[in-house]
């Protein structure tokens, strides 16, 4: 099994989270671990994310890190030196496919269409991630995607509820879901650890399709 498949297979929602303030980092990998969910996706969209990972992955070694809106392949570089073992980003592009071939960083690009998709696979991926997934097609696009590409596999991310994620869980080609509400950026703000360890009960919960 590769790192990105393990990553991905380990829980039915992954938490993508923005984390302000570096001390919350422990904390949230300590609250979602206790709500069963050992994978995050800790999103570069705030100054303290990179420190976040090394703390986490420092303190919390059980927790498997992704770093999000990984949109450079400098950040790629940044994220694999602070502890991420997977990188995920908001789409595909040349510099980020050859960036992770030559860091042998197991990588999520985000995609829409099938003519990223076939990029996707020229490459050699065989994970990716929709996006944005409500707003792109949703379950109805997964499922035109199943019958022309039945061996890629999908993280549909982005507006996707704990109400729709069972929709999104049964498809065939999905292995997991990400989404914030696990741990929104209000919660982690508020330090609402039980909230979040509930939140990640409800998450982990859910069935990914046998
Ligand atoms: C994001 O942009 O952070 C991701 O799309 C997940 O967020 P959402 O679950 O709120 O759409």
């Amino acid at each position: 099994m590769s790192m990105l498949d393990s990553f991905l297979s380990r829980a039915p929602v992954v938490p993508v989270v923005v984390i302000q303030d570096v001390r919350h980092a422990v904390a949230l990998a300590q609250a979602l671990l206790a709500g069963g969910i050992d994978v995050i996706e800790v999103t570069l969209r705030s100054e303290a994310a990179l420190a976040a990972i090394t703390k986490i992955a420092q303190e919390v070694p059980q927790m498997m890190i992704a770093a999000g809106t990984v949109t450079t392949a400098a950040q790629m570089q940044a994220a694999q030196d602070a502890g991420a073992i997977v990188a995920i980003s908001p789409g595909l592009s040349e510099p980020l496919l050859v960036a992770a071939k030559a860091l042998q960083m197991a990588w999520l690009p985000g995609i829409a269409t099938a003519s990223e998709l076939l990029t996707a696979m020229d490459g050699g991926l065989r994970f990716c991630k929709l996006f944005p997934a409500t707003a792109v097609g949703g379950v109805a696009l997964l499922q035109a995607f199943q019958r022309p590409f039945p061996n890629m596999r999908f993280c549909p991310t982005g507006g996707i509820s704990l109400a729709t994620a069972a929709d999104y869980l049964a498809l065939e080609n999905v292995v997991c879901i990400g989404a914030s509400w696990v741990a929104s950026a209000q919660q982690i703000e508020a330090a609402d650890w039980a909230g979040i360890t509930r939140n990640a009960q409800r998450a982990s919960a859910l069935r990914v399709r046998p």
